[in-house]
């Protein structure tokens, strides 16, 4: 049986988080400059948002660029932010093909202007699809993102539109950049290393973690495949005992 064919289609998770992870590594490996390994991400990329798409995933979020990579040298800061220039570029046409819908969460703010305009008319060209949701994090922490969600709250409070037991946990969750999307209900992360790296931090609250030693530019569909067959895989007690959950 193939890897795809192993993947129940009713038990899919709704939304899939990815830390696309070692792409330095892996060019360093071949004895190729960091840059390189972002470029030859670009078809994990790609490979992974078409095998979402293709099973019925109805989000993915991509963790494409944090808040701390800023501190990066300037030269793989400019080169990753010309990359994502050039890559949405190059790949709204698939995007509308394939009905696939672009959206964004982080500081958009920070980025430099072309990069900006680039995916704001990637998102309205897009807005329509409906298929699947591609969520590119740019610029994103979740330290950040709670922190911004913590002053809407605060201005509300200052405005007087929101009291102390209006605050629960769903109010939070609309005032994070993903309020509009499910909780990721797996979060995948290349290249060996076992963290988070601030990102989702709220919403991974329950999300199963798959970590894999692939660096990023290897990440292929069948990797993603293997990804979802392990998460079909586990029980998912939410506190509950395995006795209590109906299978
Ligand atoms: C991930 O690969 C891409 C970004 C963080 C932008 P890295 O550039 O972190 O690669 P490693 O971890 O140094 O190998
Ligand atoms: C996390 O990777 C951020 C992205 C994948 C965009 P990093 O390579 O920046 O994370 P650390 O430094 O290993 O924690
Ligand atoms: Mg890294």
């Amino acid at each position: 049986m193939s890897k795809q064919d192993q993947i129940d289609k009713n038990r899919l998770p709704g939304h899939v988080a990815v830390i696309m992870d070692g792409n330095g590594r892996w060019a360093k490996q071949k004895g190729l400059k960091r840059v390189l390994g972002h470029q030859n991400g670009v078809k994990a990329v790609r490979d992974t948002v078409e095998a979402a798409a293709e099973l019925g995933i109805q989000f993915v979020t991509l963790y494409a660029f944090s808040t701390e990579n800023w501190k990066r040298p300037q030269y793989e800061v400019n080169a990753l932010m010309e990359l994502l220039v050039s890559t949405i570029r190059k790949e709204v046409k698939t995007l509308m093909k394939n009905e696939i819908r672009l959206q964004t969460i982080g500081n958009l703010r920070e980025l430099p202007k072309n990069c900006y305009t680039e995916l704001m008319e990637a998102i309205e060209l897009t807005r329509n699809n409906t298929r699947m949701t591609l969520n590119l994090a740019l610029s994103y922490s979740a330290r950040w993102e709670i922190t911004q969600a913590m002053k809407k709250a605060a201005a509300m409070a200052e405005a007087g539109t929101l009291t102390s037991e209006e605050v629960t946990e769903e109010l939070v969750s609309s005032l994070l950049c993903t309020a509009d999307m499910p909780d990721p209900e797996l979060m995948i992360r290349t290249s060996g290393e076992h963290r988070i790296s601030n990102f989702l931090l709220w919403q991974i609250a329950y999300a199963e973690l798959y970590f894999t030693e692939k660096l990023w530019p290897d990440f292929r569909r069948e990797d993603f495949y293997d990804a979802i067959i392990s998460y079909q895989r586990r029980e998912r007690r939410f506190g509950l005992t395995s006795e209590q959950i109906v299978h």
